[in-house]
């Protein structure tokens, strides 16, 4: 056994992609803590460089490769720093890596973080460090160290599984985060409270596939009952969820936007495509039709819902036409905005072996033009729909831009900005819109 690791050690730690690699960044921090690291946001003035990576699409590989380049630099230039990748890029690229950067000390992969104090302790030992196992599903340690929050954090993640059992045809995240195992309800439960006893007032529980919560785990609660669970949890006051899959949207998911106040009424659904013909070659399960009985069900169970979702252009062999299904599905459900990109292709993903042609990089470049031009459109007309109105804000903090400006959400996930100081932190006030942007909203107290 090495020596603890000595008090003044300083992390930084660059995260990139999506709510997972977030949360385990904190994760990460919170167990270095008990290493005696303190965080730092000066990676000049780092002991450990982690960079925590995303591969879903090439671009976010490529951003990994050039911060990477960066950080090696300052460790070339004398700074005494152990430097690490973890997360997506890290599981998939493995050895590769190390083999490619002789400066790197340390590789692994997101099923290292529950131990990842032992990593960085060899790592930082002298040793080069690889660890790229997935762990056992079903012992599969789901870290219990809650990150402390600052005094003014407003909402925090707590994740309820890992990985992915769905094989949609494009995506690399079964490769990099294996096996779906669900985190059992108790333990969900006792993070929660854990986070609203330090202040927190919003909790967004987060998977790649929230829906499918439990389903493989005898006697473990659906994600329906996991809800309700959440939301009995004195001191919560606005839950949301993310990433849910149209394929597990069941009925007792809308009954509980009949039932939970506290349940946010903004909700991400990825649908990728319009088109029957493309969402079945991407292995989603579900067919427009469906994908629309779901949205009416959901603003049926609860009227003022709000829906966003994310796009996929250029997947190959889409034609114009089938092109034209996700605009027209676009209007249809009124999405009130989307994250859309263009296709990406994987190493390793089911994708690359469909005998489709790719579609040329200008033609997905103008379709996906369109659909965020055509999407701006409608967020902003519903952005603007406020003007007038007296909405309740929960409030964050200062305003990016303006000094003596505060911001905060809506429960439909509006960015409402107006003026106001930091003692409204973690209230909901009443705010009347003045002025609606693309995204974002001003307005007055009330
Ligand atoms: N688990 C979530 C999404 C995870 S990835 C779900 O099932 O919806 C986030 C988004 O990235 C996806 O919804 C998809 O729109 C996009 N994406 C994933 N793989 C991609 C690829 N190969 N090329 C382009 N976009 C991709
Ligand atoms: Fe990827 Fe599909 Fe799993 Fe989402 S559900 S993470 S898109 S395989
Ligand atoms: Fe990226 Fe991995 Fe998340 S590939 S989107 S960081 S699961």
């Amino acid at each position: 056994m090495s020596e603890p690791i000595s008090a003044e050690k300083k992390v930084f730690i660059h995260t990139f992609g999506c709510q997972m690699n977030e949360y385990d960044s904190a994760k990460i921090r919170a167990k270095l803590g008990t290493d005696g690291f303190t965080a730092t946001q000066d990676p000049g003035d780092a002991d450990l460089i982690l960079l925590n990576t995303c591969s879903i699409r090439d671009k976010a590989e490529q951003k990994m490769h050039s911060a990477l380049g960066e950080y090696r630099r300052m460790k070339k230039n004398g700074q005494p720093v152990t430097i690490g990748i973890a997360g997506c890029v890290a599981q998939q690229e493995g050895d590769a890596l190390l083999k490619r950067y002789s400066d790197l000390d340390l590789v692994f992969g997101p099923d290292g973080v529950p131990h990842v104090n032992q990593l960085v302790r060899e790592a930082m030992d002298g040793k080069r460090v690889l660890d790229t196992e997935f762990l056992d599903l079903e012992t599969y340690p789901f870290v219990t160290e809650v990150e402390t929050v600052d005094d003014q954090q407003v909402g925090a993640f707590v994740t309820i599984q890992k990985g992915c059992d769905n094989k949609c045809t494009f995506c690399i995240v079964p490769t990099t985060r294996g096996a779906e195992a669900s985190r059992s309800s108790s333990q969900i439960v006792d993070e929660v409270k854990a986070l609203v006893d330090q202040g927190v007032v919003e909790i967004t529980l987060i998977g790649q596939n929230v829906n499918s919560y439990g389903l493989k785990t005898p006697g473990e609660k659906t994600f329906a009952e996991l809800l309700y669970a959440v939301s009995d949890v004195e001191g919560v006051e606005r839950i949301r969820y993310t990433t849910s899959h149209p394929r597990d949207m069941g009925d007792d998911v809308v009954q509980a936007y009949r039932d939970l106040p506290k349940l946010s009424s903004y909700l991400h659904l990825p649908v990728q495509s319009g088109n029957n013909r493309i969402l079945r070659r991407m292995k989603r399960y579900y067919k427009r039709e469906r994908f629309l009985e779901i949205c009416a069900a959901l603003k049926d169970a609860r009227p003022d819902l709000v829906m966003t979702t994310d796009f996929i252009v250029g997947f190959p062999g889409e034609t114009e036409e089938q092109f034209e299904d996700t605009m027209t599905l676009l209007d249809e459900v009124g999405f009130i905005g989307s994250y859309s990109f263009k296709y990406s292709p994987r190493p390793g993903t089911p994708a690359l072996r469909l005998k489709d042609p790719l579609v040329p990089n200008d033609v997905a470049g103008a379709r996906l033009t369109r659909l965020q031009n055509r999407q701006r459109e409608l967020s902003s007309a519903w952005t603007r729909g406020h003007e007038g109105k007296v909405v309740d804000v929960l409030v964050e903090g200062w305003s990016r831009h303006d000094p003596g400006v505060i911001c905060g959400r809506t429960d439909t996930n509006l960015m409402v900005n107006f003026p106001g100081d930091l003692s409204l932190v973690r209230k909901t006030v009443p705010v009347r819109v003045t002025r609606g942007f693309t995204h974002t909203a001003r307005g007055e107290r009330v």
